[in-house]
This record gives structure tokens, sequence and C-alpha cells, in this order.
């Protein structure tokens, strides 16, 4: 079965409780789950990571060389900073798909610039949860029968 990595940056173990009125209610395991049910209907399995921590993303997209067919990823912070994440993406020649829960173009000037895009095969932004669930669809088609 393909396996798909689910990875989320710091401070989204916050979900839930960290700004709703910008990132909404749910909490982090409310949206996994979600995906879950999802991978399940469309013949996917899914592997959930979260860290505060840039190096453990860092290890965690290394170890999804080997072991993942696609990423679905919310580098939150570190989209903005990170271009050690940028290269470990860089590095994966698997599909990439960036997540934001909120509309980062339309906020503050600095969260307007992804660095990590240009490492992903594209990206999703402003459209809440739904985001990771259109993500998931996507992929799962582009690495069907691959
Ligand atoms: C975020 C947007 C980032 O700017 C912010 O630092 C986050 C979450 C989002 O999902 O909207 O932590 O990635």
């Amino acid at each position: 079965m393909k396996n798909i990595f689910i990875i989320n940056g710091p401070n989204l173990n916050l979900l839930g409780k960290r700004e709703p009125e910008i990132y909404g209610g749910e909490t982090l395991d409310e949206i996994n789950q979600k995906i879950v049910h999802l991978a399940i209907e469309l013949g996917v399995q899914c592997r959930f990571m979260q860290s505060n921590s840039e190096g453990e993303l860092i290890c965690y997209i290394h170890k999804a060389i080997n072991e993942a067919d696609a990423i679905i990823i919310n580098p939150a912070g570190y989209t903005h900073t990170s271009i050690a994440l940028l290269d470990a993406l860089k590095a994966a020649p698997i599909p990439k798909v960036e997540v934001h829960l909120s509309n980062i173009h339309s906020r503050e000037d600095f969260r307007k610039v992804s660095i990590t895009a240009a490492g992903c095969t594209g990206s999703i932004s402003g459209l809440g949860a739904d985001g990771y669930l259109l993500a998931l669809r996507y992929i799962a088609d582009k690495i069907r029968g691959k």
C-alpha cells in the first residue's frame, strides 16, 4: 500500500488552542482523524509526525526518501526561514505538497514568502484543514499505479 508522510512543524501541536480565529478550532488529532478516514477511502496509508524542532523535521524528510511515496507538509514558522528544510525537500524525489491552514498571502509581509514551497510540487494555503484533504486526494491520484 502507498505510504504518505504527513509532517507538521512547530506550534501545530497547539492547534485548537492556538489563535483559533486564524487556525480554526480543530486540534491536530482531529485533523489527522479526518485524514485517516479519507486515506482509508482512497486506499492509501498515512504516517503522522509533528515536531517543534527543525532538525527532527529534516531527519523525517530524509526517512521519507526511503520509506514514503509522497509527503504532505505544513512547515509552519519554518516555511518563512528554513533553507535547510528547503534543501531536504529538494532531496526527496517524490510528490510533495505544502499546506497552510491560513492564507499566508493575506497576512503579515514576512509570511507572504515561503522558502520551502520551492522544494514542493505545489502548495495549498488558506483552506483550513480541508487543505490537507485536498492535498491527499491530489497525491493519492498522482501516485496511484506507480
Ligand atoms: C501556518 C502559517 C505560518 O505562517 C505559521 O507560522 C504557522 C502556521 C499555517 O498553517 O497557516 O505556524 O503554516
